[in-house]
């Protein structure tokens, strides 16, 4: 895509992360720009970890709008930062920064976009539910608090590392109230309690390309029509694990949807004008053909 409007009035907005080659948030947030007639571009810069804090103190002298924070920053970058919304702070973990005339503000819009995702293309409301997520990694952790400060009754976790899903499991019942409980991995989980979740939230990167094939093991036969699974992966569009859980007739939803409306909603919080939600999911459409 080009910039055929780049001048000296041109504002300025990039991603910090390690590599940054295959990200879509360019052409995501380009298209965005460009379609709401806004004089703004969007700029991977492949931040080495060693240079992080030098990044982000050129932020402001640089005159950036935003910065999108992905891996591996994404926790390292909370200190070099001036203020946290209250959220990102809980999650531990910011993927946004808003340059508020030289005050750098994280926010973390990966859970909120994963629930705006549910309700957009799924119709769910977590208030009330009961989940049950699959890993305790980073993308966990951010949709789990995220899930829990919205209201669901109760996360299960389960995890290959035991004790990651125990530490998690344990700080968002003590920072959000909500009733937590960890399950045997694989198999060995008890089956009545996979039937009974409303939701199910695959994190792992098994089945990720290119190694499609690849599910964690899960007890399928459990799963029913009228619970909603969810797999964060976006490549393959259908991982092995969301045909499975298909079969068995439930809702499925892959990761498509949390890249867009966490994309939307940091779009909203820099240029403080609604997205143009189409064209932002025809730009990420197109990058995954
Ligand atoms: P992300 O930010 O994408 O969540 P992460 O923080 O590295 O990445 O977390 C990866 C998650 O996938 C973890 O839950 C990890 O389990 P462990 O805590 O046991 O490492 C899980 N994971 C990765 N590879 C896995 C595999 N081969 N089998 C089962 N779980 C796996």
């Amino acid at each position: 895509m080009g910039f055929p409007n780049l001048n000296g009035e041109t504002k300025l907005c990039g991603l910090f992360g390690f590599p940054v080659e295959h990200s879509l948030s360019p052409a995501m947030h380009n298209a965005a720009f460009q379609s709401s007639e806004l004089n703004w571009a969007y700029l991977p810069f492949a931040v080495h970890p060693d240079h992080l804090a030098k990044a982000v103190q050129g932020i402001h002298p640089l005159n950036l709008a935003g910065v999108n924070i992905t891996v591996p920053h994404k926790q390292r970058i909370i200190p070099l930062l001036d203020e946290i919304e209250p959220t990102a702070a809980k999650i531990g973990a910011v993927n946004t920064i808003v340059n508020c005339g030289g005050k750098l503000v994280g926010y973390n819009t990966d859970g909120a976009g994963f629930i705006r995702s549910l309700a957009e293309e799924a119709d769910f409301r977590p208030q009330g539910k009961t989940v049950l997520m699959i890993g305790a990694g980073g993308a966990a952790r951010a949709v789990a608090f995220t899930l829990a400060l919205s209201g669901c009754k109760a996360i299960y976790f389960t995890n290959r590392t035991t004790e990651t899903a125990r530490e998690l499991a344990k700080e968002i019942a003590l920072n959000c109230g909500t009733n937590t409980e960890v399950l045997p991995w694989g198999l060995k989980m008890p089956k009545e309690t996979v039937t009974g979740v409303d939701l199910v939230v695959q994190t792992t990167s098994l089945g990720m390309w290119p190694n499609w094939q690849a599910a964690p093991e899960f007890p399928f036969a459990a799963v029913h029509s009228g619970q909603l699974i969810c797999d964060l992966i976006y490549t393959p569009r259908q991982t092995s694990f969301l045909q499975q859980a298909a079969v068995q007739g439930a809702t499925v939803l892959n990761g498509m949807g949390m890249l867009l409306y966490q994309g939307v909603l940091a779009f909203e919080l820099w240029t403080g004008q609604s997205a143009p939600i189409e064209i932002m999911k025809e730009a990420l459409a197109r990058q995954l053909v």
